[in-house]
């Protein structure tokens, strides 16, 4: 932060799932990250004075009848105690605090567009400090936005977020076996979507990370396909993304696996070109490398692949050039990854892709998707939709698979779910 400023840095609200009832509560991921507090309608107020960094929490306060219905809250003294607050005071308390905290700040950090009535708030104090300035007090000079400096910081892990991340890609790796081993032709999609969620739990995940997704046939097509409701059949395969979240971190892997237990015809094509291009952006990973880099290589093998097994016809280059091979490959090969599964941090540097550095986490995930009713493609290709997503982070001089424990060669992958 610069020097004379405060931070304001509000935390989650509860969201109405229907009528009375509540979604069950998830941090806001940059208060978390600042403050480990996972309680909502809490406010953190960080300053940069002239007498150091301070400190300050509101937060809903004790309350014997409501704690009856929805538990402990650490209240004001436990977010000193517990939470190391340097002050704290009750949430029903910041918009009248506003009037003193601004007098004495050059720069405010804020993120507009959340809360209409702290906005309004900040707006009216800059305005009356504006008005008063007989009276030897300014507003602030400026507003910034405090994801500037937030986004950059969560953007490289520490070792300590890297060891979380491990231990959700191992919650991951169980949860894929678990579903793994039990496809069958006939079970329905969410038997198998129960399995990862058991997981998830079982090992003290906070559930899964994003919607699972567990598609069997040419359902693995639609790219973001959540029902999970038809049964699987046999000689089909199944696309499953799932990633454990373990204490806000995300894990997102997806694997996918033949419902007879071995890979065969022209599904086992596909998925050696996807397998591929995935297996050579993870030995390219490393810094110095950037994910623009990543991605134009897994187009080339892509398209090369395709061409290979006749899924497309032409040349290489002319496929590229005119983006026809995005019929099949229509995504992106990577985000970043952390506590959001589409985590914060910049994507360019100046004018260009920004450089990998060690400590970035993110994806590598190819696929191919073959739309049943595609007329251009051979029929034997038609509805079959493949993607390989493992879980890297950058180290010194290479990178590491932090999911390279689940299996995704075919034989691998068939001595796993057949034993
Ligand atoms: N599961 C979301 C993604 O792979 O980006
Ligand atoms: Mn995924
Ligand atoms: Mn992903």
């Amino acid at each position: 932060m610069k020097p004379n400023a405060i931070a304001i840095i509000q935390g989650g609200r509860l969201a109405q799932r229907s009528n009375d009832t509540e979604y069950r509560f998830r941090q806001d991921s940059d208060f978390w990250y600042l403050t480990g507090f996972d309680h909502p309608d809490a406010t953190a107020v960080i300053r940069n004075t002239e007498n150091g960094p301070s400190f300050s929490l509101f937060v809903q306060p004790r309350d014997r009848a409501a704690e009856i219905w929805t538990g402990y809250r650490p209240g004001i003294e436990g977010a000193v105690e517990e939470y190391g607050a340097d002050e704290a005071y009750e949430s029903s308390q910041l918009l009248e605090a506003l009037d003193e905290i601004l007098e004495a700040t050059d720069h405010l950090y804020h993120v507009f567009g959340r809360n209409s009535e702290l906005d309004r708030k900040l707006l009216d104090v800059q305005e009356t400090l504006r008005v008063q300035s007989r009276r030897g007090v300014e507003p602030a000079r400026e507003i910034l936005d405090p994801r500037s400096i937030l986004h950059e910081m969560r953007l490289f892990k520490t070792p300590d977020e890297i060891e979380i991340m491990r231990q959700a890609a191992d919650i991951t790796r169980e949860a894929h076996q678990e579903a793994a081993t039990r496809l069958k032709a006939g079970r329905f999609e969410y038997e198998i979507e129960a399995r990862l969620d058991y997981v998830f739990r079982r090992r003290g995940g906070w559930g899964p990370a994003y919607s699972s997704i567990v598609a069997g046939g040419a359902n693995a097509t639609v790219l973001h396909y959540v029902r999970n409701d038809q049964p699987l059949r046999e000689d089909s395969l199944v696309l499953i993304d799932a990633g454990a979240e373990l204490l806000g971190y995300a894990s997102d892997v997806t694997r996918t696996y033949p419902v007879s237990k071995k890979y065969t015809g022209p599904s086992k094509e596909v998925y050696d070109v996807v397998l591929n291009a995935q297996k050579r952006a993870i030995q390219d990973a490393r810094p110095g490398m950037t994910l623009a880099d990543l991605h134009e290589n897994t187009i080339q093998d892509l398209v090369n692949g395709m061409l290979e097994i006749g899924l497309m016809k032409g040349r290489a280059d002319s496929i590229i050039e005119s983006e026809a091979f995005r019929k099949y490959y229509m995504h992106g090969t990577s985000h970043w990854l952390g506590l959001d599964v589409h985590d914060s941090g910049r994507y360019t540097q100046g004018d260009g892709p920004r450089l990998l550095e060690a400590g970035m986490a993110f994806t590598i995930e190819p696929g191919l998707y073959i739309p049943i009713n595609d007329e251009e493609a051979p029929e034997k290709f038609r509805g079959i939709g493949i993607r390989i997503e493992d879980n890297v982070v950058i180290t010194e001089d290479a990178s590491e698979n932090l999911t390279a424990a689940i299996p995704k060669e075919t034989a691998d992958v068939e001595q796993w779910i057949q034993s």
